[in-house]
């Protein structure tokens, strides 16, 4: 039994030598140490030693094993070590690796038209105010003078939600809620999504406004028409020209359709401008009295004016964009162009 315990050290030794990972490390204890390992196995061939010898044996057995436990010990410490080793180089950092880029996006053309559009008034002294985009028919129509059955409801092909409720049509029931929570002197701009049953290259059922209202003591059409020359002027051309036509919005009396003389050939004719010199950009018009009157402003003190800027019509005229579908597709290709 000595010279089998003296050949299972030299095999341990050499087992040993050779452990380089967990797996041939629990191979090594499975071997020893294990249930059916060598250790196990001289324990059980202890029945077989001469009765008297039996203690001395067991002593010798057991000092293999403690001796095995102990290599297996120091083993797995040396594996542990160099697995510590090894995922730190894995996880090493190097700093001097380029970082990954990641790219920078960029405003979409019409937040940067609305941005724009909002500083140009802002500079001219206007605050800006936010309404709903889901509205009651109140606020989109009755107070702003179009009351049920009125045929002026279909100018604008509405979504309802349900009799009442319905997405806003155009920006102007934020003039209401304006008018509701100040008195004059007002000037705001309402900057906001509206939406109308309408779709085709130059109209999306989702489509941005800004709209815009003073009120105070005097108001006339030539203030309207001096604030757009300012406007106009700033946004499109330092010599772009504005024009006023009658026109109709039952909010507005007289209403107005604003065109700008066509930037792209100053006024020749060329095809943006379809041959006509002038391109329509908003409609506007002195605040009705009735109006005025549902907001609890009296018409005979104070007077205003409103307009209704098409957020992506300004955007595609600027921009040259023939399709509003663009601007709501998001193809990158597209959009990497309006980097500032
Ligand atoms: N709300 C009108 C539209 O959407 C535009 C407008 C606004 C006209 C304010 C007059 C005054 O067509």
């Amino acid at each position: 039994m000595e010279q089998r315990i003296r050949a299972l050290r030299a095999q341990m030794e050499e087992r040993l030598s050779r452990i380089d990972s967990r797996e041939s490390l629990a191979a090594f204890w499975q071997e020893f140490l294990g249930k059916k390992g060598s250790v196990a196995d001289l324990m059980k061939g202890l029945g077989t030693v001469a009765r008297e010898d039996r203690p001395a044996m067991g002593k010798v057995i057991n000092e293999f094993k403690v001796m095995a436990e102990q290599r297996y010990q120091e083993c797995s410490e040396r594996i542990g070590q160099l697995e510590m080793a090894a995922r730190n180089r894995r996880e090493e950092i190097d700093i001097t690796l380029p970082a990954k880029k990641r790219e920078m996006g960029t405003l979409h053309p019409i937040t940067i038209v609305k941005n724009e559009m909002i500083n140009v008034f802002l500079g001219m002294g206007f605050e800006v105010f936010e309404g709903p985009e889901i509205e009651d028919d109140e606020h989109n129509f009755t107070r702003l003078n179009v009351p049920k059955d009125h045929p002026a409801r279909d100018m604008q092909d509405t979504f309802y939600v349900s009799e009442d409720i319905l997405l806003r049509t155009h920006t102007s029931p934020g003039q209401i809620r304006v008018m509701d929570m100040e008195k004059p002197p007002i000037k705001v701009l309402v900057p906001g999504r509206v939406f109308r049953s309408d779709s085709d290259a130059t109209h999306s059922p989702m489509f941005h406004q800004m709209e815009g209202l003073v009120v105070d003591k005097g108001i006339t059409l030539c203030d309207l028409q001096g604030m757009l020359d300012k406007f106009v002027k700033q946004i499109f051309d330092a010599d772009v020209r504005t024009r006023l036509r009658p026109s109709y919005f039952p909010f507005t009396e007289p209403s107005v359709e604003v065109d700008v003389s066509c930037f792209e050939c100053g006024g020749k004719g060329c095809g943006l401008c379809k041959h006509t010199g002038w391109i329509e950009v908003l409609g506007g018009g002195i605040v009705h009295q009735n109006v005025l009157r549902n907001c609890g402003i009296d018409p005979e003190v104070y007077s205003g004016f409103a307009f209704g800027i098409g957020i992506e019509r300004i955007a595609m005229l600027k921009y040259g964009i023939n399709n509003i579908g663009l601007l709501t597709e998001n193809d990158l290709r597209f959009l990497k162009q309006f980097k500032d």
